[in-house]
């Protein structure tokens, strides 16, 4: 039987052909060092880290791509965001439902720059008060960070309303879009993001190994890699010109001309078909582990919007005993355990136990949800005997 894999918010699986036949043609044919030479080769591996970059500032209505500076995954852009933004004494505020990779640096700058942290919690479903984030600003506040939507709960948190309240008090926003980029509308002007951290490899269907940083133009980050960038480099200093200020070292070239690929697909679909298809299926699987007795899913209610995530606890089982099963037994694939987020646990009251998450992708199927649901059936009622 195939694997039914249900861990697109880890990473997406399979891509389109299309990304793979791109990787392929940069591996047979052009797979020089981007903007080190002016050879031919060279040339089309920048070119077509241009073009990728043109198509994310498509998608995110960025005006200038150069803003748009690649990046491993969507923890290095975070951790450029933050280590590069924040100062000495700085406040900074943020969800009680953050991701390690946003919580971990913080943490670690609060250690060795002295930054103080503000979070601000949510209720159990994720939902944010907006008073709570303005009664959290005072003198020393220089940022705000949050979650586009929470990878355990796929809530969707108020991007916008959060962006006009950091206009109002004069702080900055940074976004971590892990959970939304190429699946929820994105709009960095009209929604008041000056930062936003995104993964390539997630539903933006590129390779792992892809992400990126939109910066605003008025914003200036201490680089967090030194080195060559193949431009300026007769300077001592790092290049202030963009996006090479952020680029250091030969960028992956193979894997940026796959995520070209994969937002071309996002673009050519349209972020509002692949949201509502994935939001069908989400409802779909929620309404029928609803009906099993033992299950209690997290987050938002049925027919609320939210992300492809459903998370879920069966009776009092481990998680992770849950997860095995499924795969071991089902060849289902889900994530279990904390999901790198144990301060959205703490709001969702699952801390002791942990939760099975399953998400959904644009390639997923409905029989692989009814062979999760068949399989959850069985697991509930062993474990209930
Ligand atoms: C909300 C959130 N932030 C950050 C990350 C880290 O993403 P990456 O694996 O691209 O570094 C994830 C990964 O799942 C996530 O869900």
């Amino acid at each position: 039987m195939d694997v039914a894999y249900l861990d697109h918010a880890a990473s997406s699986w399979p891509k389109p052909p299309a990304v793979l036949e791109a990787m392929q043609e940069c591996m047979l044919h052009y797979g020089a060092n981007p903007g080190r030479g002016s050879h031919q080769m060279a040339v089309k591996a920048s070119r077509v880290l241009f073009e990728t970059r043109k198509q994310l500032g498509k998608l995110f209505k960025v005006k200038n791509p150069n803003d748009i500076s690649f990046s491993l995954n969507t923890t290095m852009a975070l951790n450029q965001a933050i280590m590069g933004f924040l100062k000495e004494g700085d406040h900074v505020i943020c969800t009680a439902i953050e991701h390690n990779s946003v919580r971990r640096p913080l943490e670690y700058l609060k250690q060795t720059r002295g930054i103080q942290i503000s979070y601000v919690k949510t209720n159990a479903k994720g939902e944010l008060n907006l008073d709570d984030v303005k009664a959290a600003v005072n003198t020393k506040t220089a940022l705000l960070v949050c979650s586009h939507s929470s990878n355990l709960l796929g809530n969707i948190l108020p991007i916008a309303e959060l962006g006009e309240l950091c206009r109002g008090v004069g702080i900055k926003l940074l976004v971590d879009a892990a959970q939304t980029a190429g699946t929820v509308d994105i709009d960095v002007t009209k929604m008041g993001i000056h930062m936003l951290a995104f993964p390539g490899h997630k539903s933006l269907l590129g390779p792992q190994g892809t992400g990126g940083l939109y910066i605003d133009p008025d914003i200036e980050l201490v680089p967090l890699l030194y080195g060559g960038t193949g431009s300026q480099s007769e300077m001592i200093e790092q290049p202030k010109v963009r996006p090479d200020r952020y680029e250091s070292g030969t960028q992956n070239t193979v894997g940026i001309a796959g995520l070209g690929e994969g937002v071309k697909f996002v673009l050519n679909k349209t972020v509002g078909k692949i949201h509502a298809k994935e939001w069908a299926q989400t409802q779909y699987l929620m309404a029928s582990l609803a009906e099993i007795e033992g299950v209690h899913i997290l987050g938002p209610d049925l027919g609320q919007n939210k992300t492809a995530i459903v998370s879920f606890t069966i009776h009092q089982t481990d998680s992770s005993e849950i997860a095995f099963i499924l795969d071991q037994t089902f060849q289902i694939a889900v994530r279990a355990g904390y999901h790198c987020t144990p301060l959205a646990h703490e709001m969702a009251g699952t801390m002791e136990r942990g939760a099975v998450r399953a998400s959904i992708g644009y390639f997923t199927t409905d029989e692989e949800l009814e062979r999760l649901v068949t399989a959850v059936q069985e697991i509930a009622k062993h474990m209930k005997s």
